[in-house]
């Protein structure tokens, strides 16, 4: 009871209800690309088709476009990218599969799912990276205990990423940039890429832009894109 209490998620699971064509994709190739958690994961031998060259995840990648991006770009690259809201796992699966005829990427694992319970099950020291892109700011002070950065998450990032690996995290919420910047260098496990601005205001390369990161610039807001370090 108190580790469900633990977990609570506060987003939305539903929005609008699909569109017939988007629900087929849903139920025929979701089953074929969710990630099954039986217990903790050992390693990505048995996750993944094809033995991949690193592991990068997700975390609330919310339509898609950055996570398709990059499957496509990078099909030696063993990706999981996990979303509870359903119509954007739906989104996601649109942009990757296709019904007819049936067919989806080896490279791709789906949580359909809060990130927390699935980071506890993932092996330590296999990830290569973690993207948390735009992640909800939650800006008032009474909701910032539900921001996905904070101390616990860190811890196990810090577990999950092989040194060497990143953390990139991208916003347009200066507070939560802020926040982030603040949690992690009160971490030992993790260093932030800087040398100047432009580490901080170019975007990642080679990935597509997402919903959210379109909508912030198409208001004429700034977006910043941080990357951290897992030290040895
Ligand atoms: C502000 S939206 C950004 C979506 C997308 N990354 C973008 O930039 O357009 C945040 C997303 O994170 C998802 N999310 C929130 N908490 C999460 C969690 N604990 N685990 C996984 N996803 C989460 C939400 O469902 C939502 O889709």
């Amino acid at each position: 009871m108190a580790e469900l209490k633990k977990f609570r998620f506060y987003g939305r699971r539903y929005g609008r209800p699909l569109k017939p064509a988007r629900q087929k994709i849903l139920s025929r190739l979701l089953p074929q690309m969710s990630l099954a958690l039986d217990g903790p994961i050992e390693n990505y031998q048995a996750v993944f088709q094809d033995s991949p060259r690193q592991v990068w995840l997700e975390i609330g990648f919310g339509a898609g476009e950055h996570l398709a991006s990059l499957v496509n770009e990078n099909p030696d690259i063993g990706f999981i990218g996990c979303e509870p809201f359903i119509n954007g796992v739906a989104s996601l699966l649109a942009k990757v599969g296709t019904m007819t005829p049936l067919s989806w990427p080896n490279n791709l694992k789906i949580f359909p799912d809060d990130a927390r319970l699935l980071l506890r099950l993932l092996p330590p020291a296999t990830l290569d990276r973690i993207y948390a892109m735009f992640p909800d700011p939650w800006p008032k002070t009474r909701h910032h205990k539900r921001r996905l950065i904070g101390f616990e998450t860190l811890d196990e990032f810090a577990r999950l990423i092989r040194p060497g690996g990143e953390f990139k995290m991208a916003s347009d919420h200066m507070d939560y940039i802020r926040w982030t910047l603040w949690h992690f260098q009160q971490h030992p496990a993790f260093e932030w890429q800087v040398e100047g601005p432009m580490d901080w205001r170019e975007r990642y390369p080679d990935s597509g832009q997402t919903r959210y990161e379109t909508k912030a610039i198409s208001q004429g807001d700034s977006c910043v894109y941080l990357t951290f370090r897992r030290l040895v």
